[in-house]
């Protein structure tokens, strides 16, 4: 199969200049170019707005829309907002710390770092209320094969039970028995 990468991802946002001064300024994305419409060129119908492109890397984009007829956005009401949202990479967990400060003092409140066993994450809010997450791997050779073997069990066991099975992602970075809360599966 020849898909390659994401080429770009689309969210609505509240207001494009806001968004892209944020992601600019303070995450070090490029704004790479928009294009402005008052005909959706898919349906054809009227529904003026802007499609800003942040490049994420080359030929991969963060992009949004800012609608000006449409009205007011808002997220799903029936799931939990920490489902709801949109992870960038950065090499390392020190990055994921120079972030956390960065938008720190400049007034955003930061959750995290999170330790997942397999990512080490940041979480806050963009402009419009989307919530970020800025993450690093921390997954092992041999943590990704114990994950590997063990994913179409899991999502068989997951889609008889609906509920997670006592083994988890490991602080330790090795998948180990539960009881311990911190031993849950991978979540946000
Ligand atoms: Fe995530």
């Amino acid at each position: 199969m020849p898909i390659q990468r994401f080429s770009h991802v689309a969210y609505r946002c509240a207001d494009a200049r806001k968004t892209v001064d944020f992601y600019t300024q303070l995450l070090g994305l490029e704004y790479a170019f928009a294009v402005a419409e008052n005909y959706v060129p898919s349906t054809g119908e009227f529904d003026p707005h802007i499609h800003v492109f942040l490049r994420v890397s080359p030929g991969s984009y963060l992009a949004f829309f800012e609608l000006s007829e449409a009205p007011e956005m808002g997220f799903d009401p029936n799931t939990p907002d920490w489902v709801q949202h949109l992870a960038l990479q950065v090499p390392s967990v020190e990055e994921v710390r120079r972030y956390k400060e960065v938008l720190e003092n400049a007034g955003i409140a930061v959750l995290g770092i999170t330790d997942h066993g397999i990512f080490k994450s940041i979480y806050f809010r963009d402009p419009s209320g989307h919530r970020v997450e800025i993450t690093c791997e921390s997954l092992s050779d041999e943590l990704c094969e114990q994950l590997g073997a063990r994913s179409k069990a899991l999502l068989d066991e997951w889609s008889h039970t609906r509920r997670a099975p006592d083994i988890g992602i490991h602080r330790s970075g090795s998948l180990a028995g539960a009881g311990n809360p911190e031993d849950r599966p991978l979540r946000e």
